[in-house]
């Protein structure tokens, strides 16, 4: 696998970048985006800058320069051919070894490499929850030990991703993906308040899939529940998820059970597909 490095210049794979006292490595004191490339090119790469600076600033972070991001991305791709994704990845910098924020200068680094697509979801539920009240709610933090321990359990039990409820034990998401659920002739995605992460795929799924006439709209608090994952089971409902590197992905298995694609899933995938094709860096907008 290619993997090329930027760290205030272009670095070696294997060289070392932070220093010991990092805060983002002592206490997951960061935030980062994680990108598609197409063709040589960030997919929505203004969309993911400016979730950059949401994400800095709930953490309380000082926001880098999106111009110097943007430089740093463009010099990592232009070093490489056949890159297929990209992460920019930013610290507080060196920090005292307790949860207090030192004053550092931040640590910026945006690695890529040409690691496979996902073609196709494999989903579990997980018995732990999402926390909506969490400062860290719908923030694309480096803080993902959660996530981590999630996603191990998807994996002892064959699958690639862990569907969460948040704490009333409503749907809220993936650890790497938002949700869609098709049912009674419509498609769904939990509300940004159930603590789900605001999703550069999922806004655009909304908007495009809005746009190309597919009936979808974003849940009421509380719609839905957890349980709406046994009517996927039961083959009443179709589930989807939505990431950078999965784009629009119909579920093709829940805890073990294998499912049929959703029409309007289906359908949504191709026109997210045909837009994207079209469209390589649409213009930020606010999610709901
Ligand atoms: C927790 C979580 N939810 C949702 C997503 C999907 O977000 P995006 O479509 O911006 O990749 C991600 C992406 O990694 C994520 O980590």
């Amino acid at each position: 696998m290619t993997t090329l490095v930027w760290a205030g210049g272009l670095r070696a794979e294997d060289e070392p970048i932070v220093t010991a006292q990092d805060h983002g490595l002592t206490v997951g004191d960061g935030v980062f985006e994680t990108m598609e490339v197409v063709r040589g090119r960030v997919f929505a790469l203004a969309r993911h800058l400016k979730r950059l600076e949401y994400s800095a600033t709930r953490m309380g972070m000082t926001p880098v320069d999106p111009e110097e991001v943007r430089e740093a991305v463009g010099e990592v791709l232009a070093a490489g051919s056949g890159l297929t994704r990209v992460r920019i990845t930013l610290t507080s910098g060196p920090g005292p070894m307790s949860s207090a924020r030192g004053g550092g200068t931040p640590t910026l680094v945006v690695v890529a490499n040409d690691s496979p697509a996902l073609t196709s979801c494999r989903a579990v539920r997980v018995p732990w929850r999402r926390n909506e009240r969490s400062p860290l709610a719908g923030v694309k933090s480096t803080s993902y030990g959660e996530n981590v321990v999630m996603m191990e359990f998807a994996r002892s039990k064959g699958a690639d991703e862990a569907l969460m409820a948040n704490t009333h034990g409503h749907l809220c998401e993936g650890t790497a993906s938002n949700v869609l659920i098709e049912r009674g002739g419509e498609i769904v995605t939990p509300p940004l308040a159930s603590g789900c992460l605001p999703g550069i795929t999922r806004g655009l799924a909304l908007e495009w899939g809005a746009a190309a006439g597919i009936p979808l709209r974003v849940a009421a608090p509380g719609e839905l529940e957890m349980g709406v994952l046994d009517e996927v089971v039961a083959g009443d409902a179709f589930a989807a998820v939505t990431s950078s590197t999965r784009r629009v992905q119909t579920v093709k298995a829940l805890d073990g059970t294998m499912l049929e694609p959703g029409p309007l899933l289906t359908r949504l995938a191709q026109v997210f597909d045909e837009r994207a094709a079209v469209d390589n860096d649409p213009a930020p907008r606010r999610d709901r």
